[in-house]
């Protein structure tokens, strides 16, 4: 990690980790579809542990999933010190890759995914769990939104750090 990736405080900033695990998830989903691709969804990105100037991040990745046309690529990211050797896992993220027709730029069918061994299968299975779970949240937040009733929720803000304008 360059100095020139660094933000104020020093650190690596959060959003060149991601262009460079946006590179890889292209990279994985793109040689497994053998076709372009494009990111759709990241589920989801939380970096626990700050990555420093002069660490060597590694990043692993394998396609995880497949539908007809979209792929899941799961991408762990590890900062090592050069100096002693020790390794942070700072987060793992699970990109939603789409496969595209290049001449109609319409989504395409990725070939199935060759599940090898037994940790191949539970990848395959954690990926339907988390899709199925995302597809709850998403409809549950929906709900939420649209259940909001601002002038009867606004005891809720008590105790909050807020102050109430002339709402
Ligand atoms: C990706 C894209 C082609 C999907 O278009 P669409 O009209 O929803 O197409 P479909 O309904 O046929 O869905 C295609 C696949 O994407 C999946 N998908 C669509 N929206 C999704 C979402 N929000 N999250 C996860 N998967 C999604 C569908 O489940 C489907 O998967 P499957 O073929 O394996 O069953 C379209 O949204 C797109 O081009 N987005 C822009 C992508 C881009 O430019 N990314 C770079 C970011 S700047």
């Amino acid at each position: 990690m360059i100095p020139s990736y660094a933000n104020f405080g020093g650190k690596i900033h959060g959003g060149i980790l991601l262009s460079l695990m946006d590179k890889a998830a292209y990279a994985c989903a793109s040689k497994h579809a053998s076709t372009y691709v494009v990111t759709v969804a990241v589920d989801h990105v939380e970096f626990l542990q700050p990555v420093e100037v002069g660490q060597l991040v590694s990043l692993l990745a394998s396609v995880n999933y497949v539908g007809k046309s979209s792929l899941i690529v799961g991408i762990k990211v590890i900062a090592e010190s050069i100096k002693t050797g020790e390794k942070v896992h700072t987060n793992t993220s699970y990109f939603t890759m789409v496969a595209k027709d290049e001449e109609t730029n319409q989504p395409t069918l990725v070939p199935p995914l060759l599940l090898e061994t037994r940790e191949d299968a539970r990848r395959f299975l954690e990926a339907l769990k988390r899709k199925e779970i995302r597809k709850a949240y998403q409809n549950e937040l929906n709900n939420a939104k649209t259940s909001l009733a601002v002038e009867e929720d606004l005891p809720l803000l008590a105790g909050e750090r807020c102050v109430l304008g002339t709402i």
